[in-house]
């Protein structure tokens, strides 16, 4: 456990997640304390591991049997998976132990000679219940905190849709496939998406899905990672868009980025939600506005000259010296 508290505490940690790692720092009985009622809320259900000892054999005798076992996939070693060292912390029971650690407690299967319905087989279970077994050691940290409540689980895809401890092609997280080939797996819309002729290079590995979401869930809509300052997750990498401006364009601090552009890819130059840069505008900046924002003014008579909006409004995500955005 201490290997992923390490990994996951320095990175940008919410007061929602310092909670949950301090929780598990401290002893498991203080954690279900009061003032943790906010972080339990966010944890996913996980499996409740008999704690009799009487009831696990180790990895030793499954292996007796399952030989081959350790030795599939591109991870063909199952001492050098994560798992291994890290499930066998000799402090905790040996339910958190080996092959045990997920499949459960194994003697009955082992005395009934391998008698497949008394060992937790993952194939046929469901999506929560295949992942309660992961989540009792991966619900910590900002990345898998909100799981449980995650658009993927809620819509039936669980840990194992992503990962395979046994088979993993990818040597990196355990992954079934590499990204963004794993995402278009199910997302084979955003594919087309992303062969747009202005993109976000995805296909080219440059940028990945998970630079801007995150498929463990999150807190914020559409699975949306954010910036380290908690922002929308664009400045990760757009940081000079951010601000602050002395003169913000509104849009841009409320709508956000996808009020203009869209995400992963477009026809439009700039990836532009319009075709021509004026129409986007006057979607807000009408002639005639009574309310809302500014009207554009009458003498931008849209005669060419007018039309190219941003060759006067130059600095157009916001400017330091200019009201109208026309320096930066
Ligand atoms: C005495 C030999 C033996 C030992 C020891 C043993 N198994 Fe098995 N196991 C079997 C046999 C036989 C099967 C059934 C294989 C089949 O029918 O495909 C099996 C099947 C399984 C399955 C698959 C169930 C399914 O529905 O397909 C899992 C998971 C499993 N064992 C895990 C373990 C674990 C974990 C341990 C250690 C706790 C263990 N086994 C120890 C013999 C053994
Ligand atoms: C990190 C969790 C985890 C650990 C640890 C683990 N397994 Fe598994 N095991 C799985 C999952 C998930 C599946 C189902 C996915 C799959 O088919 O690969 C599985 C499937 C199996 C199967 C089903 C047969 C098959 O070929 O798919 C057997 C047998 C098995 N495991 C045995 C073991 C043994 C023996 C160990 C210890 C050496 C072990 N497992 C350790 C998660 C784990
Ligand atoms: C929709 C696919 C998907 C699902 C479902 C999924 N993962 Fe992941 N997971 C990924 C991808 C992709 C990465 C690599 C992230 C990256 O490259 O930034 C990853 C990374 C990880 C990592 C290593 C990175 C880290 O932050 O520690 C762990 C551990 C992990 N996943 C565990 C889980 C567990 C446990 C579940 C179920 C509760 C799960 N994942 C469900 C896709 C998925
Ligand atoms: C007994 C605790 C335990 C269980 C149960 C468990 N894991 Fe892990 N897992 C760990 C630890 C510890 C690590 C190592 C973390 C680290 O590298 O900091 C790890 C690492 C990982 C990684 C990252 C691998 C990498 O290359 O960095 C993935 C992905 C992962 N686990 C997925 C799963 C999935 C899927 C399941 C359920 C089938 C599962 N785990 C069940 C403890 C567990
Ligand atoms: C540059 C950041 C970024 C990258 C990279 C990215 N997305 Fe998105 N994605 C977004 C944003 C922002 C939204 C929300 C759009 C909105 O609210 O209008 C979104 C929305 C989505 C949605 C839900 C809404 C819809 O359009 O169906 C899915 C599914 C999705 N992305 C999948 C993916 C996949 C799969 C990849 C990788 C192949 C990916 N995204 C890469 C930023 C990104
Ligand atoms: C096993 C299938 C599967 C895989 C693999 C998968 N997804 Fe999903 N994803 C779904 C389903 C089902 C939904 C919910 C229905 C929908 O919005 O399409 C979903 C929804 C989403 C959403 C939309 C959230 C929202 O609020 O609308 C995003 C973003 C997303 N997935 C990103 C990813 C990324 C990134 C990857 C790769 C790391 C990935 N998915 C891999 C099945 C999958
Ligand atoms: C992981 C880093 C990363 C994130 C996060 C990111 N971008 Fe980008 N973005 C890039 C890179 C790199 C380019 C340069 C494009 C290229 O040359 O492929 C780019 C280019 C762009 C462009 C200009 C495209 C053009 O045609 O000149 C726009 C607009 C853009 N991003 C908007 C966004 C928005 C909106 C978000 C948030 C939803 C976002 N970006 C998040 C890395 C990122
Ligand atoms: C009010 C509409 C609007 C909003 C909101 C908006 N942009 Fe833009 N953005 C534009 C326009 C118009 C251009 C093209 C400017 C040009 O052609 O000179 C552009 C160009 C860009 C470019 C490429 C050229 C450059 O300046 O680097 C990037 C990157 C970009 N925007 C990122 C973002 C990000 C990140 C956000 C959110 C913080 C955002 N934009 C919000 C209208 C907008
Ligand atoms: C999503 C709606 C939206 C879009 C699209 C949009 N704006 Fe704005 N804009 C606003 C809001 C809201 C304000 C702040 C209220 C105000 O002062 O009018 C604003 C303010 C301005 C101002 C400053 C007005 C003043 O009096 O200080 C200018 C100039 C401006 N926008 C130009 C543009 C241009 C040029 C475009 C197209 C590239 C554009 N806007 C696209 C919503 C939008
Ligand atoms: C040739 C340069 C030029 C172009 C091109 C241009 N504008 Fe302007 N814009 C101006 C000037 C000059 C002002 C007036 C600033 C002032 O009042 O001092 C202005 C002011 C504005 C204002 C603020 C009005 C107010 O009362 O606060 C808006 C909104 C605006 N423009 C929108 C647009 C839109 C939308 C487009 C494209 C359809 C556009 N502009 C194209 C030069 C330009």
């Amino acid at each position: 456990m201490v290997g992923i508290n390490r990994r996951w505490f320095p990175i940008s940690i919410s007061f929602l997640a310092a909670l949950l790692a301090v929780s598990v720092l401290i002893a498991p009985g203080r954690a279900q304390q009061g003032d943790k009622k906010s972080a339990a809320a966010g944890q996913s259900k996980t499996y409740d591991r008999p704690t009799d000892p009487a009831l696990y054999v180790g990895a030793e005798t499954c292996k007796t049997c399952h030989e081959d076992m350790p030795t599939h996939g591109f991870i063909n070693n199952y001492e050098s998976s994560p798992h291994f060292a890290t499930t066998l912390d000799t402090k905790r029971g040996p339910e958190w132990h080996g092959c045990e650690a997920c499949h459960g407690p194994g003697k009955e299967h082992v005395d009934g000679g391998g008698d497949k319905t008394k060992i937790f087989s993952f194939k046929g279970a469901s999506a929560q219940e295949a992942s309660a077994r992961c989540l009792g050691c991966h619900q910590y940290g900002e990345e898998h905190s909100n799981y449980g409540r995650s658009v993927h689980l809620t819509n039936g895809v669980g840990c194992i849709d992503c990962h395979d401890p046994h088979y993993a092609k990818e040597s990196q997280f355990l992954l079934k496939a590499k990204q963004p080939v794993l995402c278009y797996g199910c997302h084979q819309d955003k594919k087309q998406e992303f062969t747009r002729t202005f993109h976000h290079r995805v296909n080219e590995g440059l940028v990945k899905c998970t630079d801007c979401h995150n498929p463990h869930g999150g807190f914020l809509t559409r699975q949306l990672r954010a910036s380290a300052s908690q922002d929308t997750v664009c400045y990760k990498c757009h940081s000079d868009k951010a601000g602050p401006f002395v003169y913000e364009h509104e849009s841009v601090k409320i709508e956000g980025c996808v009020a203009c552009h869209t995400p992963h890819g477009s026809s439009n130059p700039r990836m532009l939600r319009r075709a021509q840069v004026n129409l986007l505008c006057l979607e807000c900046h009408a002639f005639t506005a009574d309310a809302g924002p500014a009207a554009t003014p009458t003498f931008h008579n849209q005669a060419q000259k007018y039309q190219a909006c941003t060759l006067c409004h130059t600095a157009i995500h916001g400017s330091n010296s200019n009201q109208f955005f026309f320096t930066p």
